[in-house]
């Protein structure tokens, strides 16, 4: 179990982004964890993920645990040897090299280990498969993200940290990227996902979270957050606005006036 308990997060000393933030990942669960810009999702990941101290953040209080061992002052690449891994936001690969080396930068072990974790990873991904010896920056959007994703697999993970694999992506590639999670999931690998699009999110996590300037406002199962109205309109920003409802509205909106 990957659990996060009380966690305050303090920037530059002053800034106080997290404040008693409680969040737990089981072992090959999928977890969201949903809220608006500068909630501080992302910070939550680096304070699991050891990437505070580049950001001059620092865990002031509470604790990141791994099978109830507190990890949060291990380094970046002892937490990647412990199984945690994280997919950064805008994806970060190195448009320079290929798709083959950038997975390879991944690997953290012996090249046979590499050599047969590109095999698998390169399964999972036919995409990259194709391009493996293209150049990463010359990849689209979404092939960029299934790069980054590829990249953290490759150190076989017991939990991967998504932070908003979904941004700026085409419905086609949201669906894809979604179906790759599942896909990720199913070999055991437990995830927390952190959206924007609750939707998406919320259909494939057991659990989610909704954050709210630094705080856990909502801890529930997810179809409970899926359905509860207030939840949608309020938190999830998921309005029941299809076009029909927006005719149905001028029309009702009309007949009043
Ligand atoms: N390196 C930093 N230094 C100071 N403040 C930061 C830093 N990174 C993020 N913040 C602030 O912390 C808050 C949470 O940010 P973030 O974790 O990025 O939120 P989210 O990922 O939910 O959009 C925001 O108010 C943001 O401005
Ligand atoms: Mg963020």
């Amino acid at each position: 179990m990957l659990q996060v308990q009380n966690l305050e997060v303090v920037y530059d000393d002053v800034m106080l982004v997290l404040r008693g933030v409680s969040v737990a990942v089981p072992p090959g669960g999928i977890v969201a964890l949903l809220g608006a810009n500068g909630a501080g999702k992302t910070t939550l990941l680096r304070a699991i993920t050891g990437l505070l101290d580049v950001h001059d953040g620092e865990v002031t209080k509470g604790s990141v645990t791994l099978d109830g061992e507190p990890v949060h002052h291990l380094r970046p690449a002892a937490l990647v040897r412990r199984g945690i891994c994280q997919v950064m936001e805008g994806r970060r690969i190195f448009a320079e090299l290929t798709v083959e080396e950038n997975l390879r930068i991944g690997g953290h072990t012996s090249p046979r280990t590499i050599k047969a974790r590109m095999e698998d990873v390169l399964t999972l991904f036919p995409v990259l498969a194709e391009r493996r010896r293209r150049t990463a920056g010359y990849l689209s959007g979404g092939e960029q993200q299934m790069l980054a994703m590829g990249r953290a697999l490759m150190a076989e993970p017991r939990y991967l940290l998504l932070d908003e694999p979904s941004l700026g992506l085409a419905p086609r590639l949201v669906e894809q990227v979604r179906g790759l999670i599942v896909e990720i999931n199913k070999r055991g690998t437990g995830v927390l996902l952190v959206e924007q699009n609750a939707t998406m999110a919320l259909s494939i996590a057991a659990h989610g979270y909704v954050l709210e300037t630094g705080k856990v406002v909502l801890d529930k199962p997810a179809d409970q957050l899926l359905a509860d109205e207030d939840i949608r309109e309020f938190y999830l920003g998921l309005t029941r606005e299809s076009f029909r409802d927006v005719k149905h509205y001028k029309r009702r909106k009309r007949w009043l006036s």
